[in-house]
C-alpha cells in the first residue's frame, strides 16, 4: 500500500510545483531569491521570497517523494521492469530539474535554460503519472525483506 500512497502524493505534490513554477515565472518573481541553495536571510523565508522559497521547498519534498517511490519500485516482489524503468527514471529526472533549477537561477534566468525547465518538467510529470497509474495496477503488493 505505501508505495501506492507515496507515488500518488509525488504525483500531487509534483503538479503543485508546476502551478508553483508557473507563478514564478509570469510573476517575475525568479530571481527575487538570487542565492543556492539558501535565500539570504538562511533557512527561512523573508517576505520579499517567500513564493520563490516555497517552490525551491515544495521542489524539495518532491525530490525525497519521487526518489523514495522509486527505491520502494525496487524493493516491491510483485512490481515489474517497466515499473522500476519509469520510478528510476523519475528519479534521474528529478534531481536533474532541481540542478538545472539552481543553474537556471546562476545563469539569471537564461531563456533556453527556463525553457528547458518546463520542457524536462512535462516530462517528468509524463514518467511519475506512468509509475503512479502502473503501480496502481500490482495487485497484492509485497515489499522484500
Ligand atoms: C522537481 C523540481 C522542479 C520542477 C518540476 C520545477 C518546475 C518549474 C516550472 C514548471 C516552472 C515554470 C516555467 C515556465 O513557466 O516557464 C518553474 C520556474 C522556475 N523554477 Fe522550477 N522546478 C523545480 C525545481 C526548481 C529549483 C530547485 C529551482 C532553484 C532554485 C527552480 C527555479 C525556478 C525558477 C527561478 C523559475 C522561474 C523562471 C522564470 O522566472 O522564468 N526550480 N519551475
Amino acid at each position: 500500500m505505501l508505495i501506492k500512497y507515496i507515488s500518488l502524493s509525488s504525483l500531487i505534490v509534483l503538479y503543485s510545483l508546476m502551478f508553483i513554477g508557473g507563478y514564478v515565472s509570469a510573476a517575475g518573481l525568479g530571481l527575487t531569491c538570487p542565492d543556492w541553495p539558501l535565500c539570504p536571510s538562511g533557512i527561512l523565508p523573508s517576505p520579499e521570497y517567500v513564493i520563490e522559497w516555497i517552490h525551491r521547498l515544495v521542489a524539495a519534498i518532491t525530490g525525497a517523494l519521487i526518489i523514495s517511490t522509486a527505491i520502494i519500485c525496487w524493493l516491491t516482489k510483485n512490481s515489474n521492469q517497466k515499473i522500476k524503468i519509469t520510478g528510476t527514471l523519475s528519479a534521474i529526472f528529478v534531481l536533474t530539474q532541481i540542478t538545472l533549477g539552481a543553474i537556471v537561477i546562476d545563469l539569471k534566468l537564461q531563456a533556453l535554460l527556463v525553457a528547458i525547465h518546463l520542457g524536462l518538467g512535462i516530462i517528468l510529470f509524463a514518467m511519475v503519472l506512468l509509475t503512479t497509474i502502473m503501480v496502481f495496477r500490482i495487485n497484492n503488493i509485497e515489499i522484500s525483506n
